[in-house]
């Protein structure tokens, strides 16, 4: 191994001397406040920069309700592909299940959904949850700094409403954002009776921080595993209800009955491959987004189950999407060591003070600023303005200052903020007290989905759907802490709706005749293909290792 290559306190020799740099200017930085940019110089920064604006990079879609729009290539593959059900090879006569409420995903939001459903009384015998992986494997459980609410008196709802719709680019569904910010307050408090433990300051009261692009102080936490304690506490309690729950079992296709209404779904076992049909009065998607899909190649925050099969799903029973040409970068994911590019990087780190620095020390934007801005500097500075460190395998990335958090709060604050990230950086010889740490941005959330209204119904009668998978909450931009919250007000309400609908709702007879017309509409569009969808999960197989593919800059 070269002398450069050599590992100093888990950085490569070469790259020391940038480090020593970024020391060298941490004192007069500490001192600077670096100016937020303009609005023309946002709008500016993400036209030229972001992801989304790549020309290229996308294609309007060519069938179904959503025709005509525009959506990165890797998910228009999936709509326009063959429904992975073949409707002869099931017999819809044969129902093996038949639940109330069939609930697709077992995340924050499906398990959320299903709480709120038996609050609303539907008993929990009468709830079948499935999931393609295990009960709480999903995004949700990854997430690491916090959620958002405006729980305090110096706060209000209405505040959060102003700084969602900025930071979404005023192309949120404005009734779906109110019922947001005025549930949030009471999803903390339900959450926190369920036994959920936030950080706290001495007096007991939540502590507060601020997450890019929000006005205030707004976001709570439970160190950095929020997620993982939220999920706890949600499987806790589902499990505790009894709710009957399938794992390894995927839905492959949504069932209509005669009048149009969701009716249920086709159900494979993971492990026997075998078909089952599960008929319901009410089925909410809860599947998630679609990370896996590495939009334009990127890494990614997202775990091994996010390939958009909900929006699939919902596409062939003719469901509309919105906001699906706007994907979500987020701006410090790990770019180095290799074995974790593409991790999430909380935002909480730059929340609690740190900066983001390139090679030679220099500040170059607000640490703050909404992600896709943030997102778009660091890509600025790494591919435009060649001031990213490169990395033994050839990513670029630029410094976050983490050593400055206990410069500013003392010692031993990240260890007791972000206990997580600490070790996981210790695994590889950094600590990241002392030394700052190498981050680029990474595919994180899929800022649209399925149209909902403020019940969490999609277009079809009884499709309901919570969490990722749903759009209109964000717009084009989601602003951190805002994804949790997401799930817990619209799986709240999707449960409680759901309830209410199967108390009156009727099933007549099923069918899968949406699939052929689904193959009518590919055939009349020309489309000629191999390709099938859902595809359940990523194929790695035969590929690069993607974090090594992240050239995209380059051209
Ligand atoms: O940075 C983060 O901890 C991510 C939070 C989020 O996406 O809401």
């Amino acid at each position: 191994m070269s002398e450069e290559l050599k590992l100093i306190n888990g950085y490569p020799a070469y790259m020391r001397e940038s480090i020593e740099k970024v020391e060298k200017t941490r004192p007069r930085r500490m001192k600077e406040t670096f100016r937020k940019l303009t609005l023309e110089e946002r709008e500016e920064l993400l036209r030229k920069y972001h992801p989304d604006y790549k020309p290229g990079t996308k294609r309007p879609i060519k069938v179904g309700p959503n025709k005509g729009d525009q959506a990165p290539h890797e998910f228009v593959d999936l709509l326009e592909a063959h429904p992975l059900l073949n409707p002869k090879e099931v017999d819809l006569n044969n129902v093996d299940y038949e639940p109330d409420i069939l609930i697709i995903g077992a995340g924050g939001a499906g398990m959320t959904a299903a709480l709120w459903a038996i609050n609303e009384g539907t008993p929990p015998e009468k709830i079948l949850i499935v999931t393609k992986l295990r009960i709480g494997d999903s995004n949700s459980v990854m997430s690491q700094g916090g959620l958002q609410a405006a729980d305090r008196p110096q706060d209000s709802p209405m505040r959060h409403f102003l700084d969602m719709m900025g930071g979404g680019h005023f192309t949120n569904d404005p009734d779906i954002v109110r019922e947001f910010v005025k549930d949030a307050p009471f999803m903390v408090k339900w959450l926190e009776d369920l036994g959920l433990m936030f950080d706290k300051e001495e007096d007991g009261s939540l502590v507060e921080r601020f997450g890019g692009g929000t006005t205030i102080k707004r976001l709570h936490s439970c160190k950095d595993y929020t997620g993982m304690e939220i999920v706890r506490v949600l499987r806790d309690e589902v499990r505790n209800k009894q709710v009957p729950v399938l794992e390894f079992t995927s839905a492959i296709e949504l069932i209509l009955d005669d009048e149009g209404k969701c009716a249920g779904a086709v159900l494979l076992n993971m492990e026997n491959r075998n078909y089952y049909v599960a008929k319901a009065k009410a089925t909410i998607l809860a599947t998630g987004g679609y990370g896996r899909l590495h939009i334009q190649g990127f890494p990614t925050t997202n775990h091994y189950g996010a390939t958009a099969d909900g929006l699939v799903l919902a596409y062939h029973v003719g469901c509309r999407l919105r906001d699906m040409d706007a994907t979500q970068y987020h701006p410090t994911g790990a770019a180095y060591p290799e074995q974790i590019v593409g991790l999430l990087i909380t935002e909480k780190v730059r929340g609690m003070g740190a900066q983001v620095v390139n090679k030679n020390g220099e500040q170059f934007v607000f640490p703050l600023e909404p992600r896709d801005v943030e997102a778009s500097a660091l890509i600025r500075e790494c591919w435009d303005r060649n001031n990213g460190v490169v990395t033994p395998t050839g990513m670029r990335g630029v410094w976050l200052d983490s050593p400055m958090i206990e410069e500013i709060q003392g010692p031993g604050t990240i260890q007791a903020n972000l206990p997580a990230m600490y070790r996981m950086y210790k695994r590889f010889g950094i600590d990241m007290t002392k030394d700052p740490i190498l981050v680029f941005p990474t595919l994180h959330y899929q800022n649209g989905g399925v149209v909902i209204n403020t019940q969490a119904e999609t277009d079809v009668k009884g499709l309901f759907a919570a969490g990722e998978v749903e759009g209109g909450p964000h717009g084009k931009n989601r602003l951190m802490g805002n994804s949790i919250m997401d799930y817990l007000v619209y799986g709240r309400r999707a449960g409680i709706f759901a309830s209410r609908y199967v108390k009156k709702a009727t099933i007549g007879k099923l069918s899968l005749d949406h699939v052929y017309r689904y193959e009518k509409w590919l055939e009349e569009a020309g489309i000629k293909t191999e390709r099938k969808a859902p595809i359940l999960l990523p194929d790695y197989r035969g590929k690069e290792v993607l974090a090594r593919a992240l050239d995209i800059y380059l051209t």
